[in-house]
Parts: structure tokens; sequence; C-alpha cells
């Protein structure tokens, strides 16, 4: 078991890779704080790892506000004593594929504010407040998620590619600066992976239209399939664990060969 006995808080872990991270971890020992902004699937997820014998406990937290964050951390704390592993997983994809409003400059400025404050700020702070625990604890790990849409540019990316981008540049500097303490960060950049973030364009999309996008979500993988969630999770896992002891400040991609070439399959 790779995390036995560690704790571990993971934000945004109501559904998607935040869910299946939550389980992967539990299943490798660790002591869960599975934290949403969603109570409902939150405590879900929670009370389903406490189900198949792991050890989890739901605390709401909205990762753009300070207040949360900081409750966030007090009760890891509280619950299980110490903190080992922070994963920055809670994130927004906000855009719109069938209007213009969409395209850069035609985003709404809410939209904008909303994305960044959850995406990166949110990264940065529950770092912030995270980082004197992990250096208590030794020297913990803290794993991001940024994306594909921080490495290469794309349509209809403005504000969700940014977000990512600025956490790839977080991840170096808190690196560099929490070395000291012994604490690793590094992150990893999916590309379309099948949750509700990505399915919300194909599932909302006029039936005409839904293989067209689905087709155009898994065009750029060499492979002509989404990710799936627990596929990701198990990176998190790697980075989360000593297995990946001589690794900071990387960003590791994983995403069926997206960012690797310059075409679309056809
Ligand atoms: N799915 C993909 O293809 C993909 C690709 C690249 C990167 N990512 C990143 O991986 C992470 C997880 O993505 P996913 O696909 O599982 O997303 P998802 O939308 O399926 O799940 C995100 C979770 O975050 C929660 N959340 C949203 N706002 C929050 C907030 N302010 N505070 C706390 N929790 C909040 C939601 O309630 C939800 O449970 C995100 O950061 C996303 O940007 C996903």
């Amino acid at each position: 078991m790779r995390l036995q006995d560690k704790v571990a808080v993971i934000t945004g872990a109501g559904q998607g890779i935040g869910a299946a991270t939550a389980h992967r971890m539990a299943s490798e020992g660790a002591k869960v704080v599975v934290s949403d902004v969603n109570e409902e699937t939150g405590a879900a997820v929670a009370q389903g790892i406490r189900d198949g014998g792991g050890n989890a406990t739901y605390v709401r937290a909205d990762v753009s506000n300070v207040d949360d964050v900081k409750a966030l951390i007090a009760a890891a704390k509280d619950a299980y004593g110490r903190l080992d592993v922070l994963h920055n997983n809670a994130g927004v994809h906000e855009t719109n594929f069938t209007t213009d409003q969409a395209q850069s400059f035609e985003l709404p400025e809410e939209i904008w504010d909303k994305v960044i404050a959850i995406n990166l700020k949110g990264t940065w702070m529950c770092s912030k407040y995270a980082a004197p625990l992990l250096a208590e604890a030794g020297g913990g790990a803290i794993v991001n998620a940024a994306s594909i849409g921080g490495l290469i540019g794309y349509p209809m990316g403005a504000a969700y590619g940014p977000s990512k981008a600025g956490v790839v540049q977080l991840t170096r500097v808190m690196a560099l600066e929490l070395a000291p303490q012994g604490t690793r960060v590094n992150c990893y950049a999916p590309g379309n992976t099948d949750t509700p973030m990505v399915s919300k364009y194909y599932d909302t999309a006029p039936p005409g239209e839904q293989e067209m996008i689905k087709q155009q979500l898994l065009g750029t993988h060499m492979f002509p399939r989404l990710g799936e969630p627990d596929e990701v999770a198990r990176l998190v896992v790697f980075l989360a664990s000593d297995d990946s002891s001589m690794m900071t400040g990387a960003c590791v991609t994983i995403d069926l060969g997206t960012t690797a070439w310059r075409g679309m399959r056809t």
C-alpha cells in the first residue's frame, strides 16, 4: 500500500477525477478528506469509501473562499492529526462550444473571474494553508490538476487555458519554495477525460451535433477514445507517493498523445 496511514485532502472530490482519486488513495491505505462545494456528491463519495472499508470524511469547501479553505485544512488536522498530501483537483471549465459567447473577448467578465478564482487562486490558497501542516508531517506532496489547455492553445480556451498555465507555473514556484521543507509539488496535464466536465458538452448539445462534438473531443488523441478518470487517479497516486520521490516542479502530460503531435485524427 503506497499511502498507508498518510492523510490526504482532495478538493473537488465529489465526482470525476477527484472522486476516482479519493477511491484510489483510500485503497492505497490513505485517510482521505473528501472535499467538494457540492455537499451531496462529496458526502456520497466519502460514504462510498467507508462502505468499502476505507477511511474517509467529507468536508464542504469552496476553494475560492479563503474562510472555507482555512476551515478545510483545520478540519483535516482535527480529524486525522496531520496532513501528508494535498490534491488540488477542484476546477471548472466554463465556456460554450456552440455560441459566440465562448470566443475570448466575448467571454463575460464574471466567467473569467470565476474560472481564475477557482482554478488558479484556489490552488494557491489551498497550498498556502496546507504547506505548514505538510512541513510538520516531515514534508509532503502537493499534486495540482493542470490541463493540456494550459500547455497548448485551443479555440475557446480563454480563462480556462490561462488558469491552467498559471497552475503549471505556480507548481514550479511552489516546488522551489517548499523544497527546503521537504515538500514536493508536481502537476499533471490531462487530455479529454470522460467526466461530467467533458460529457456536459455533448450531452447538452442538440442531438444532431452530439457525435460531432464527441469526435472533436477525441480527435486529438492518438488512440480514438476519451481518458478514464481512474487512469488519471493512478498518476495522482504516483505523484503523491514516494514512488515519485525524485520528482518536483514537474508537469506530466497524460493526454493520449495530444501534445506530442499537431494533428487531428481523421
Ligand atoms: N476531464 C477532463 O478532460 C480534464 C482535462 C484536463 C484537466 N482537468 C482538470 O481536472 C480537474 C477535475 O476535473 P473533472 O473532469 O473531474 O471535473 P468535474 O467537473 O467532473 O468535477 C469537478 C468537481 O469540482 C467541484 N468544484 C467545482 N467548483 C468548486 C469549488 N469552487 N470548490 C470546490 N469544489 C468545486 C465540483 O462540484 C465537482 O465535483 C479539474 O481541475 C479540471 O480542470 C480535467
